[in-house]
């Protein structure tokens, strides 16, 4: 259906073709003589209008009723200029074929139902307008991703999703246990496959990975080792984390876009995040006009304007120093403290991308080494690090990055210093033993940067199947 209703005069140019398509019914209308069906087959945002009377070959179905929204159907006729004054043109069917009923029980058939409902039907919700513009949108977002980083020169590494080391030291981690059963041992269900404990304690050594491993929270660690030896990397594929926060922009499996780049500081850094969240805006506005201009009507008023705004001017640098004075003037009552030392809370992000600095993404730098993770290079002021968060309006923090660490004694000073065991860091540690760059990374949420690109604002509405605390159905 995108190919013919995005071709040359929207279709125009297509007038007297034949055609098949196949697809499911959007709605159906019938005219004494004549019957008016919408198809829509995912490949745009259009349906196709199909209009057939009773010489159409299985025009029979249709008279009988069994041709019901959702049903899927094959159709073939002839393009010809549509009547109507919503569409240019339209299918004149001389056949059509019902390949599956649908129950009337379909609960999707109204025109408008809730976001929050379809959350409960997340195996039909893509059959709506909505959900297949973002899928469509989130698509072409990766494939821009690839493109911009192939296109620069970045290798795509595949960073493993079990791992034994947290990245961000945060305590997020799902656990991953699986007890090795014993040869004449049969195990009935996944459950009984967790580890039996000993006074309280997990057997490690009858553990599959025979110590405690997990879901990686991030592929950052890994991704350094590639860095260091090609230069430029990026991985791209789902984390996790076991963070108990039910709101909008968090989720328990999301996935994340880390470049690394070698011989770089924190300031090439940044101008990489920039350019890369330009370039893929631009290509979403560029490839996805249909779905977009829907966005803009029906989600989020001008955000075409807003993004394209983004594309065009320079992003806004402040340190976070800069930042915390501009909070305390802020003519304004906040629910959480601000105050040097302390992280930055939504809304304090949210005053200054949206109301400071009126709805620019800003970056910010230099934060407390304190509210940091281990792997940041530490600043000459020493109370600092070299570390930057992307903040956008509606969503706060889209990237968090940094330069990392590569002097091994002051890293090996800053494990001891927060306690964390070296030994487990060997691998990592020998980065900086053996032909130790300067280098510098960050991590987008790619579903937050979909956020970003439809307006959508809940983050669950993003993601196909998204898992958040007390659900993983689907
Ligand atoms: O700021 P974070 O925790 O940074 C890291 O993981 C670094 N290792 C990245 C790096 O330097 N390579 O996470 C990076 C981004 C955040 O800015 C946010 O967009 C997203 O990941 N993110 C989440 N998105 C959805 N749900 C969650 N629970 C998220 N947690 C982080
Ligand atoms: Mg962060």
């Amino acid at each position: 259906i995108s190919e013919v209703k995005g071709g040359a005069e929207e279709g125009l140019g297509r007038v007297g073709q034949r055609l098949s398509i196949t697809g499911w019914v959007r709605t159906l209308r019938s005219q004494s003589s004549v019957t008016f069906i919408e198809i829509n087959d995912g490949s745009c945002l259009s349906n196709l209008q199909c209009v057939m009377n009773h010489e159409a070959e299985g025009y029979d179905q249709v008279e009988a009723g069994s041709v019901l929204t959702g049903a899927s159907v094959y159709v073939r006729g002839t393009i010809v200029a549509s009547q109507g004054s919503k569409q240019k043109v339209e299918l004149k069917v001389d056949k059509i074929i019902l390949v599956g009923k649908c129950d009337s029980s379909y609960p999707i058939q109204k025109k408008r139902v809730s976001r929050e409902f379809l959350r409960t039907k997340a195996h039909l919700r893509p059959r709506t307008n909505t959900f297949g513009a973002v899928a469509r949108v989130r698509n072409t977002l990766a494939y821009a991703t690839h493109k911009f980083f192939q296109e620069s020169g970045f290798v795509w590494v595949a960073s493993p999703i079990i791992t034994a080391s947290d990245c961000e030291g945060a305590g997020e981690q799902f656990c991953v246990t699986t007890l090795i059963p014993s040869s004449h041992e049969t195990i009935d269900s996944p459950i009984d496959a967790i580890p039996k404990t000993k006074g309280g304690l997990v057997d490690w050594s009858q553990d599959f990975f025979g110590k405690p491993a997990f879901l990686t929270v991030s592929g950052q660690l890994n991704g350094e080792t590639y860095a260091t030896a090609l230069s430029d990397i990026y991985t791209f594929g789902p984390t996790f984390r076991a963070e108990n926060s039910n709101t909008s922009r968090h989720l328990a499996e999301f996935w994340m876009i880390e470049p690394e780049i070698a011989f770089a500081d924190l300031d090439d850094d940044m101008a990489c995040a920039t350019a890369y969240l330009q370039y893929v805006v631009k290509y979403v506005l560029d490839n996805c006009k249909e779905d977009m201009e829907f966005f803009d009507t029906w989600i989020e008023k001008g955000i075409i304007h807003r993004l394209s705004d983004v594309v065009e001017k320079d992003f806004l640098q402040l340190s976070y120093t800069d930042a915390i004075e501009l909070l305390l003037k802020a003519n304004k009552k906040f629910e959480f403290p601000v105050k040097w030392g302390l992280d930055l809370q939504s809304e304090h992000e949210r005053y200054i991308t949206e109301e400071a600095f009126g709805g620019r993404p800003v970056i910010i730098r230099d934060y407390p080494k304190e509210i940091k993770a281990f792997y940041m290079r530490e600043n000459d002021d020493g109370k600092t690090v070299a570390a930057m968060d992307m903040l956008v309006p509606r969503i706060g923090e889209l990237i968090g990055g940094s330069q990392r660490e590569e002097r091994l004694e002051v890293l090996e000073a800053r494990l001891d210093e927060l306690k964390l065991d070296k030994e487990s860091y060997w691998w990592y540690l020998d980065l900086r033993r053996y032909g130790s760059v300067p280098h510098a990374g960050f991590g987008l949420g790619f579903e937050r940067l979909v956020q970003f690109a439809t307006g959508i604002d809940n983050i669950r509405d993003v993601i196909p199947f998204p898992r958040s605390p007390g659900s993983a159905d689907f």
